[in-house]
């Protein structure tokens, strides 16, 4: 693991490389428009504590020394990535952050650097962290909270979607909860990201290319040496599509079965596929073989049934979706970020499943 007290560059080549470079538009105050560039490094940040630890990667809390913002930074070992053939992962998570800057639902990435060691993402800090987490100690979640929880889940995928980005591996663990318990999606390391149409040229294009979103400039992305193997990605089992199972394919609507699968779990505290291995949850789940428990309400169950369907063709849509009546009275679009989180609770009327 890289430790963030070893992280100062050691030559001045490294310094250079190692700055990340933000272009910010400003308006003075006679209307002329000034071009800023912001450049931040290691040297920049006070390393914190520790958020979270993956095989690739530790989460680290920092501050900006010069604004004291605080962030959540992503530190990713390089010479491991490279000798376990995870370049493409650390590229995908890059391009994908690039291309989902503005949406209050996603974390954000704000720079990326280097230094001889390790990568650098500078993110978003969501400081109340998982929903997984939550859920955990309150055992379920109401009707009320569920309902708040997806609606902005599914807000967050619509944008996804909208800007040619599969998640592919949503779950309670990679739905982050920010300072007002809102939540910020995260983990694009698994992500698809499909072809854009390409803009026209205009006129206030950045003329430096610096913040272009994809791969012409990886300033702190690894090249890889050789082609990688074909990934044998499957996300995590227990909300896989049966799709993916299937035909190793993954579309859009394989994020609604996700979305499926977590509402479930939500509501009764266990994802509604779930057995001791890999090998038979995913038995269950290409046999659609799930239960809903007694006590489930009926508006959630009729919404999860129309989600989790073999064929994605026939799962409902994200317009759909937001028509059913699990979300009446739900005011999708902006107003979901700015309303008041509902008192946490249980649902009183599922038992909770034992720890
Ligand atoms: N753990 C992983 N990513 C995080 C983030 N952005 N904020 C807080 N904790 C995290």
């Amino acid at each position: 693991m890289p430790h963030p007290m070893r992280t100062r560059s050691t030559s001045d080549e490294w310094a250079d490389r190692g700055a990340a470079v933000q272009i910010q538009r400003e308006t003075d105050a006679n209307g002329n428009v000034q071009i800023k560039t912001i450049k931040k490094g290691v040297k920049d940040f006070t390393f914190g504590r520790t958020l979270g630890e993956g095989s690739f990667s530790t989460v680290v809390a920092a501050t900006d020394r010069q604004t004291l913002r605080e962030y959540a930074i992503k530190i990713l070992d390089k010479r491991h990535i490279i000798k376990e053939k995870k370049v493409k992962y650390v590229n995908v998570e890059k391009y994908t952050l690039n291309r989902l800057g503005n949406h209050p639902g996603i974390v954000r990435l704000y720079y990326t650097f280097q230094d001889e060691r390790s990568l650098y993402f500078v993110l978003d800090l969501a400081p109340k962290g998982e929903l997984f987490t939550l859920l955990k100690k309150l055992g379920t979640l109401n009707v009320e909270c569920t309902q708040y929880y997806c609606a902005q889940l599914l807000d967050a995928i619509e944008y996804m979607h909208n800007h040619g980005v599969i998640h592919r591996d949503l779950k309670p663990e990679n739905i982050l909860l920010d300072e007002n318990m809102r939540i910020k999606v995260t983990d694009f390391g698994t992500a698809k990201l499909l072809s854009l149409p390409k803009p026209a040229p205009s006129a206030d294009a950045d003329p430096s290319g610096t913040d272009a979103s994809e791969p012409s400039t990886p300033t702190s992305t690894i090249t890889p040496i050789e082609e990688e193997r074909a990934s044998s990605f499957v996300g995590t089992a227990e909300y896989v599509s049966p799709e993916l199972l299937n035909d190793k394919s993954a579309c859009k609507a394989s994020d609604l079965w996700a979305f499926g699968c977590i509402l479930f779990q939500l509501l009764c505290g266990r994802p509604p596929f779930k057995a001791n291995n890999e090998y038979q949850t995913f038995q269950k789940i290409i046999k659609l073989d799930y239960t809903f428990p007694p006590e489930f309400p009926p508006v959630a169950k009729d919404l999860v049934a129309n989600l989790l369907l073999l064929d994605p063709s026939k799962r409902l849509t994200i317009d759909q979706i937001k028509a059913h009546p699990f979300f009446s009275g739900i005011e999708f679009g902006l107003a979901l970020w700015t309303r008041p989180t509902p008192r946490l609770a249980p649902n009183s009327s599922i038992p909770a499943p034992s720890k």
